[in-house]
């Protein structure tokens, strides 16, 4: 393991104003995305899709440090030849390549379920360093479900217990781990709850890293934030979501770690880019804290393109716009009427 240049990358994955665009989605979950705009997802039109924001030259160099890719995509070329990941390359912008294989039931516990992946990584690993990926990311999903107990220990440790195996294979062929461990919004719980299960998530995650002897300064976490669940009927205030989150965090994630990428698991766009604001806004932070979207970037872009290539420029002006949006929020300095000036 070089860990300086661990956390160069990892670093320069946070650096203040740029974050992560999540452009993992698996075929399936492409599928379901592209079948609500009336699009087929063949090979071709998901590259094509995924072009087009790789060639969003602007915005992706000023914006995104990085970009996840899924096995496909690391592996496609552009419609003239040239590997997408060259395009990424090529905007200053840094490879990297979800590397879980999804997630299985867990046995014995209804509900709930465990990422896999780890059999053969470290050989998927060298094959993806070799195509340029730099990071490298795994999701883990607890689900909160408020009248059922959810989430067990078996599930908690299981999924901790994964990602640290996970993180220290990145590390020892020197790509950098985003470690998501993430609580879902789906459930019927509110905003306490969710803290309470993010805490437990998060110390029982730490203390695998620790025993599986991960180097914190080459990581980058990927969190939830604390919101109440989408089916709770209840609403918290950008404030309320930011200071809880804040103070979670603190308690949890130790100043070691260069920096804090969040998955936006269902917010509204300008919801995941408030409540960023608004955490970023509460002042000196021990750690950088940024995005590391997939829908609350790409759910206004792949409305505008459509799958038509006449809509690429109308798509690119509404990826750059988000991005632009989120990286003010990394250094907190959005702000509500710039949304309304570019509508
Ligand atoms: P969302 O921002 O859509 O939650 O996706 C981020 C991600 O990469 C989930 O693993």
């Amino acid at each position: 393991m070089n860990l300086s240049e661990l956390n160069k990358v990892a670093t320069a994955m946070v650096a203040p104003g740029r974050g992560i665009l999540a452009a993992d989605e698996s075929t399936g979950t492409i599928k379901k995305r592209f079948d609500t705009l009336g699009v087929e997802s063949t090979p071709d039109t998901r590259r094509d899709y995924r072009e087009m924001l790789f060639r969003s030259t602007d915005a992706m160099s000023k914006y995104i440090s990085g970009v996840i890719l899924y096995d496909e995509t690391i592996r496609q070329n552009a419609k003239d030849g040239t590997p997408l990941v060259k395009l990424i390359e090529k905007a200053g912008t840094l490879p990297g390549i979800k590397v879980d294989k999804g997630t299985k039931p867990l046995p014995f516990h209804p509900g709930e379920v465990v990422t896999e992946g780890l059999d053969g990584l470290r050989e998927r690993l060298v094959e993806y360093r070799g195509l340029g990926a730099r990071f490298a990311k795994w999701r883990a999903v607890i689900d909160v479900g408020q009248a059922h107990g959810l989430p067990s220990y078996a599930c908690v440790a299981a999924n901790a217990h994964a990602l640290a195996r996970y993180a220290a294979l990145c590390q020892d062929e020197n790509i950098v781990p985003i470690v998501e461990p993430e609580v879902l919004m789906d459930g019927d719980h509110d905003i306490d709850r969710c803290v309470e299960v993010t805490r437990w998530v998060l110390k029982e995650t730490f203390q695998a890293l620790f025993f599986a002897r991960v180097a914190l300064e080459g990581m980058v976490l990927k969190p939830n934030m604390a919101v109440p669940g989408k089916k709770s009927g209840k609403r918290a205030s950008v404030a309320e979501v930011a200071d809880k989150t804040l103070r979670v965090l603190k308690e949890c994630v130790p100043a070691a770690v260069p920096g804090i990428a969040f998955l936006s698991g269902g917010q509204s766009d300008e919801e995941a880019t408030a409540h960023l604001d608004a955490i970023n806004k509460m002042g000196d932070l021990p750690w950088r804290v940024t995005f590391s979207y997939g829908r609350a970037l790409q759910a206004a872009p792949q409305k505008a393109w459509s799958g038509k290539p006449e809509n690429t420029a109308a798509a690119q002006r509404a990826f750059g716009h988000r991005a632009m949006m989120n990286g003010l929020a990394t250094m907190g300095q959005w702000k509500a009427d710039l949304e309304r000036k570019a509508a």
